[in-house]
């Protein structure tokens, strides 16, 4: 099986630059739980997860399954009923303090192992197989014993592949390429029982509450804590989002069409669809669409171009251009938005799709079925027309290593590079956006 998922992974990475062992679990992912609409099934003498005690530690696995603990129960994914910890993870101790799935890439033998903590112990998992029991201070040497919380954060998120450690008003960072720790005194994710990483975003569990958390300065965002029961569980009664919304931008699998897709710099890899958005590369662990402002300040509704170069991100919504600074999280710079024709030299409203491949520093700009490129390393700008292309309208495109990905509808077509884009004779075979990009079962 092992092989077997191996082989269609490099299959896949032929197609897209990412790929993740997600077939195996295709049908369950979070956002296909959350939408079921009744509650959790209960046993009797477990507990229930609605009851608003809130819980010992949250993580996921390597495979992306979510677990929320509490005393000797687990409850595994959004909706299942609690069961004891035991039945999954025999060697475990019961009321554990905390719990993460590491993030190490430069260390195979250690990277997407489980770590659980109690006491001054903790243990090592690779999926349910016990690798090992530690004293903390041997494994993670300066984080204290008694946690009360732990989360994994890749680099691009902190500045290395880290780790951060909650315990009383305390945040401990312990940057795993250097194996040291600091210390960061952070008011608003103070007395953390439980930590996750869902997702791109850091969440914080006090009690039944939660709070979302920015991983590399500890400033929490507004309008929190929230009460995880609407949110991260089905409760009668409870939940969230706005029922005005149309289910069908919600709904990755519908067949409505995207308005642009774009891969950074650092790997992050988004489709945006009537102002909200997926994340494409963290498919692992979920679904899920956010409302673009809650990534980028002050984006809201639908855009119209989107790339990324020199460690930012551009964003063309009607005649206004939005620049953010792509590190750690995006941030808007000063004086945006601002005019299109002011900075590209372009119409704005013109604008279907835009396109830059890594390591060129050339926009392309799809207006109906003609190109045009400008070189942003020059101003002022010098706009290079002539390029004309195979489909009368493009809703967005994407270029990275792999080549250059054309949306239309609920198709995408690829091109090796803009020689075949330009010179194209016979438009490329169709493929389905929902199969290869949004992992949906046909
Ligand atoms: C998803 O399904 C797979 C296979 O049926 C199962 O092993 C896994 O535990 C499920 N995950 C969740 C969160 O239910
Ligand atoms: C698992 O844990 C429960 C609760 O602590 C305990 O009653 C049970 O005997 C344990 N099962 C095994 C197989 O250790
Ligand atoms: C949860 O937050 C609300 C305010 O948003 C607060 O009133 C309540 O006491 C909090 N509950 C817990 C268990 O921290
Ligand atoms: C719900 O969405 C509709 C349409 O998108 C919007 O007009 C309305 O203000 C939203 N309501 C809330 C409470 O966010
Ligand atoms: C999408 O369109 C296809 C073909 O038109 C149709 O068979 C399918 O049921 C549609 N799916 C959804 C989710 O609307």
């Amino acid at each position: 099986m092992k092989f077997l998922l191996g082989g269609l992974c490099l299959f896949w990475a032929v197609a897209l630059s990412f790929c993740f062992p997600w077939l195996k679990h295709q049908p369950n992912i979070t956002e296909d739980e959350l939408n079921q609409h009744h509650s959790h099934p209960r046993h009797e003498g477990f507990p229930d997860r609605c009851d608003g005690l809130g819980f010992d530690a949250v993580t996921l696995d390597e495979q992306g399954v979510t677990y929320f603990f509490r005393d000797e129960f687990l409850w595994r994914g959004f909706r299942f009923a609690a069961e004891f910890i035991n039945k999954t993870w025999p060697g475990l101790p019961d009321h554990i303090d905390a719990a993460f799935r590491i993030h190490h890439k430069n260390s195979p033998e250690q990277h997407d192992r489980m770590f659980f903590f109690k006491g001054n112990q903790v243990w090592q998992y690779y999926g349910t197989k016990l690798e090992g029991q530690f004293l903390i201070q041997d494994k993670f040497h300066g984080i204290p014993d008694n946690l009360g919380a732990a989360v994994e954060c890749p680099e691009g998120e902190c500045q290395h592949d880290s780790v951060l450690f909650f315990k009383g008003a305390t945040t401990y960072v312990f940057d795993l390429s250097t194996n040291t720790v600091k210390q960061r005194p952070w008011t608003g994710v103070h007395i953390c029982t439980a930590a996750m990483r869902w997702i791109d975003r850091y969440y914080c569990f006090q009690g039944s509450n939660f709070t979302r958390f920015y991983p590399h300065t500890g400033l929490v965002f507004e309008n929190y804590p929230k009460d995880a029961r609407n949110y991260f569980m089905r409760c009668e009664g409870r939940g969230h989002g706005n029922k005005t919304v149309d289910p069908s931008i919600h709904n990755r699998c519908s067949n409505r069409s995207f308005d642009e897709f774009n891969q950074d710099e650092f790997g992050r890899v988004y489709a945006f669809r009537a102002g909200w958005y997926f994340r494409l590369d963290s498919k692992r662990d979920g679904w899920h669409a956010w409302p673009i402002h809650s990534t980028w300040p002050s984006l809201h509704g639908k855009i119209d171009g989107v790339f990324s170069w020199n460690k930012k991100t551009y964003f063309i919504q009607g005649s206004q251009i939005y620049i953010y600074k792509a590190e750690a999280h995006y941030t808007l710079i000063e004086g945006y938005p601002k005019s299109v024709t002011e900075e590209l030299g372009i119409h704005g409203t013109d604008v279907d799709a835009t396109f830059i491949c890594p390591g060129t520093s050339i926009l392309h700009v799809i207006s109906g079925n003609q190109v045009q490129s400008i070189n942003l390393e020059q101003t002022p700008r010098n706009l290079v027309d002539g390029l004309r292309i195979g489909h009368s309208h493009v809703d967005g495109a994407m270029c990275n290593s792999r080549g250059i990905f054309i949306f239309v509808g609920t198709d995408y077509y690829k091109y090796p590079s803009t020689t075949e884009l330009a010179g194209w004779t016979k438009i490329p075979e169709p493929h389905s956006i929902r199969a290869d990009f949004m992992s949906c079962v046909q």
